[in-house]
């Protein structure tokens, strides 16, 4: 069992990770003082359910608890204000109240809508994150929870810890392996935030990562999720600047994806690609090395990510995406820049430096 704390919000919370955790879920439930209702909602949606729903259902009700669930349809679509009301329908129709517990049985999107839930039924409930995907491993710290609206992803939301998250890498056994390699991206992503040494450890295991069935996927999570505590624990409502390293890869990476149309490119691959892409920039800077560029795209490479644009796309078209981003001041583009392997910081960046990405494919 590998654990982790976070010490964020008015609750410190832990998160517990180990193959076939799902299983235990309601042992552990019964050992947490915190917790005094005897009534649970889990949440799922219907690929994840169809694996999981049933293991965790039958642990919670060995632990004594009355358990009520609700299983959406897959997919970012989910993420509504419309499937808000149809669950918290569900939840007074089951008598859910203050002192139930609410479990998101998922990856992001689950946990998204579960903790949005969680965060504004009868003014909060307690909430468990159970999630499903490596890419959750991002979205299981820092309390952004959140519902789309369909002018704007993720644009109605708050921030709300759960009580607890309990994570089965033994689940990734079912995840399409496209979602796998999206995942890992997010991982390099933490790892070229942390020292070389996470880095350099990513590229020694990663046939064992991607093959799923060892120890290391649970270390590389953990690892992952101590760098974006740190870095959260620093900057909590993302006001001091720190949060914004978090970003790494993400100013292209978010334009690659929505101008590729959501769904097309996943987010792990656009951020992959745009991992490459800003390190170029850095690059071009002098900041970063030829070689540790190399070494970066070869990880992305070794873990059969994309590195460069889809080959119809231009950096041109993806401009007026950047200078929407949240991390600009005065309309001037800013990234995340790796000053080396291991270390970034927040600059500003001009629009010839971007424009150039086009030559140098
Ligand atoms: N709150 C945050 O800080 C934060 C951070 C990053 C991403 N997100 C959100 O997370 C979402 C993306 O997360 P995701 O990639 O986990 O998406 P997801 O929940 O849609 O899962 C990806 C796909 O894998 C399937 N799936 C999930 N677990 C499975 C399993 N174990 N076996 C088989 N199939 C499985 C799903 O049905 C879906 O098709 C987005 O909505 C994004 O906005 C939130
Ligand atoms: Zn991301």
């Amino acid at each position: 069992m590998k654990e982790l704390w976070v010490e964020l919000g008015p609750q410190r919370y832990p998160i517990r990770v180990e193959r076939g955790l799902l299983h235990h879920v309601g042992e552990w439930l019964l050992k947490d003082e915190r917790i005094k209702g005897k009534k649970a909602f889990l949440l799922s949606e219907i690929r994840v359910a169809e694996h999981y729903l049933e293991p965790v259902r039958s642990s919670l009700e060995r632990a004594g608890i009355e358990v009520y669930t609700k299983v959406v349809s897959a997919g970012e679509a989910s993420k509504s204000l419309t499937q808000v009301e149809e669950i918290v329908g569900a939840m007074l129709t089951a008598g859910i109240d203050r002192s139930s517990l609410l479990l998101a049985l998922g990856g992001g999107v689950i946990g998204d809508l579960g903790g949005f839930i969680a965060s504004v039924y009868m003014r909060g409930i307690p909430f468990i994150g159970l999630p499903t995907t490596i890419l959750a491993h991002d979205s299981s710290i820092g309390g952004k929870v959140a519902v789309n609206h369909p002018l704007a992803k993720n644009s109605i939301g708050s921030f709300y810890h759960p009580l607890a998250v309990y994570y089965d890498p033994g689940t990734f056994a079912t995840l399409p392996m496209r979602e796998v390699k999206s995942g890992l991206a997010e991982v390099v992503k933490h790892a070229l935030l942390a020292g070389k040494e996470f880095f350099y450890w990513l590229r020694a295991h990663s046939d064992a990562l991607l093959s799923l069935d060892g120890e290391e996927m649970g270390e590389a999570l953990i690892r992952g999720m101590r760098v974006k505590v740190r870095i959260v624990e620093a900057d909590e409502r993302e006001t001091a600047g720190v949060r914004e390293l978090l970003n790494l890869g993400h100013t292209i990476g978010h334009a690659v994806e929505a101008a590729a149309g959501y769904g097309e490119v996943l987010h792990g691959e656009a951020v992959a690609i745009g991992l490459v892409q800003e390190g170029r920039i850095a690059r071009g800077r002098g900041l970063l090395s030829e070689e540790e560029l190399n070494e970066i795209k070869d990880l992305l490479l070794s873990f059969g990510l994309p590195t460069e644009l889809p080959s119809e796309m231009r950096m041109e078209e993806l401009l007026p995406y950047m200078y929407r981003d949240k991390k600009n001041r005065d309309g001037k583009i800013r990234m995340a820049l790796l000053q080396g392997i291991g270390t970034a910081k927040g600059m500003e960046v001009t629009e010839e430096e971007i424009l150039a990405l086009d030559q140098t494919k």
